[in-house]
């Protein structure tokens, strides 16, 4: 079993390819196992190809064109078709196809929006993520994977991860306002994204932070005149009393309403 990337698209790095090779041989054998146990029961579905999806979903398909799963190629077991793109991840399409209802179309059809097992199917690194200690309550079932990407967009991490570095925290803004300003004081870190100091699939810091202490900060502010910081000396061993933002010192690292200091 192979998969091939169109080599027509962008460049890829290497990297990512061979972790595909390895996670898509994985998804094809997980979804002709699940056609397979389908099929002892009722008859068993086969791949049909995006082009049959798109004569019922065809603005979907549209937009699904740009994105990097469109580039996803799994060959299938009886090699006559191909189940790629739609199907990697919602499963071999036609007994949904020929579906005469619509209660029948549902029951044919995986919907990978209601548990992360279709996405964990390729994306193992993630999977681990989530399980270390502090993680966003996915694993818990409060959460899934498309409250922060849209698989059909063109971005993976909505909204407009490529277009603009501040769009990118929209969709923390969503359920984290008082993180995400706007401030009057703004803490100009912020702009490159949460994710400069967050791993937001899962972290072993608590607040799912990258560092659990000073480095977090001295990535953008380390000065050659160290131990100077800003314009404020930090000889007198204050970085090591515990994180810059802790003992009242820069306790408001997202940015303040109030006081300039007390992002200070
Ligand atoms: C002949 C038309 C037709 C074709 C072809 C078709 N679908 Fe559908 N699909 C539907 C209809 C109708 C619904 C139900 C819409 C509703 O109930 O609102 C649906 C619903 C879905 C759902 C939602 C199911 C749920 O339970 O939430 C998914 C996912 C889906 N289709 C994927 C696909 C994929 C992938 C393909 C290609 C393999 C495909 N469809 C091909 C007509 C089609
Ligand atoms: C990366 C995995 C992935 C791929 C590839 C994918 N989908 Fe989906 N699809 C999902 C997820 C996840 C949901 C549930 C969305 C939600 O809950 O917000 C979904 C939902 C749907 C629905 C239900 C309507 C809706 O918006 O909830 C349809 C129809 C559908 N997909 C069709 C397609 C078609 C057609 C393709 C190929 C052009 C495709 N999907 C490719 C993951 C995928
Ligand atoms: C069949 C395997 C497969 C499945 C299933 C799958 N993915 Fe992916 N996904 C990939 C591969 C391979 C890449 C890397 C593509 C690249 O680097 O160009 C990727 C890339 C991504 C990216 C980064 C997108 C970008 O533009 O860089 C996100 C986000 C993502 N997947 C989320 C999901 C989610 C959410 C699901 C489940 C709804 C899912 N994937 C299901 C194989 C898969
Ligand atoms: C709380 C929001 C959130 C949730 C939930 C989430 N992601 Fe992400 N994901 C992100 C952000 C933000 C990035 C970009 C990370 C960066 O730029 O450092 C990302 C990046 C990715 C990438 C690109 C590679 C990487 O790790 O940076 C993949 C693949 C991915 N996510 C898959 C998933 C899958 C699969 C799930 C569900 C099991 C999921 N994500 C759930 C926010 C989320
Ligand atoms: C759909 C809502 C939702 C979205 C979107 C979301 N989060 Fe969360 N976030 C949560 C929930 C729920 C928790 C867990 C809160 C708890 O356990 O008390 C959480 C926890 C956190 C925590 C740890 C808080 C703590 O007190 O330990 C951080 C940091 C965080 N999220 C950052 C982000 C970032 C950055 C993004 C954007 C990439 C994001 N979140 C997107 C809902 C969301
Ligand atoms: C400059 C680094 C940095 C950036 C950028 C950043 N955070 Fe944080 N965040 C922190 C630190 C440090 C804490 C821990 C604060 C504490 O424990 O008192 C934290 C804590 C949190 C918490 C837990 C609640 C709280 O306020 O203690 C949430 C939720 C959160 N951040 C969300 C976000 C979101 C959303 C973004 C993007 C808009 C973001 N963070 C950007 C450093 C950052
Ligand atoms: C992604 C890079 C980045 C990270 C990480 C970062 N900052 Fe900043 N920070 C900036 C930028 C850019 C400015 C504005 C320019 C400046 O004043 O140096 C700034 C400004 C500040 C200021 C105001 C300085 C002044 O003189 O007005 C303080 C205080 C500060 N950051 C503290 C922190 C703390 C505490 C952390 C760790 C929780 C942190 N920063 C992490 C980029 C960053």
């Amino acid at each position: 079993m192979t998969a091939v990337f169109s080599s027509s698209q962008k460049k890829i790095n290497l990297k990512p390819i061979f972790e595909s090779l390895v996670i898509c041989g994985l998804a094809v054998f997980v979804f002709s196992a699940y056609s397979y146990a389908e099929g002892q029961e009722k008859k068993k579905a086969e791949y049909v190809g995006m082009s049959t999806c798109a004569m019922c979903h065809e603005d979907m398909v549209k937009e699904f064109n740009s994105t990097a799963h469109s580039r996803i190629v799994v060959p299938s077991v009886d090699e006559k078709t191909e189940g790629q793109a739609c199907e990697a991840c919602h499963g071999a399409g036609s007994l949904h196809v020929d579906a005469q209802t619509n209660e029948e179309r549902h029951a044919t059809i995986i919907n990978p929006g209601k548990s992360p097992d279709a996405c964990y199917q390729c994306h193992l690194k993630q999977k681990a993520e989530f399980s270390l200690q502090y993680h966003h309550p996915l694993p818990e079932g409060k959460m899934t994977c498309t409250n922060c990407h849209d698989p059909h967009s063109p971005d993976g991490v909505r909204p407009g991860a490529t277009a603009s570095l501040m769009d990118k925290n929209e969709v923390c803004a969503k359920c984290h306002k008082d993180q995400s300003g706007p401030f009057v004081f703004e803490h100009e870190a912020l702009r490159e994204g949460c994710t400069v100091c967050h791993n937001v699939h899962g972290s072993i810091n608590d607040k799912m932070l990258k560092e659990r202490d000073a480095n977090l900060c001295l990535k953008c502010h380390y000065q050659t005149t160290f131990p100077l910081i800003g314009n404020t000396s930090h000889s007198s061993g204050r970085i090591r009393v515990g994180p810059c933002w802790s003992g009242g010192c820069h306790t408001a690292p997202h940015g303040s309403n109030y006081n300039e200091h007390e992002r200070l």
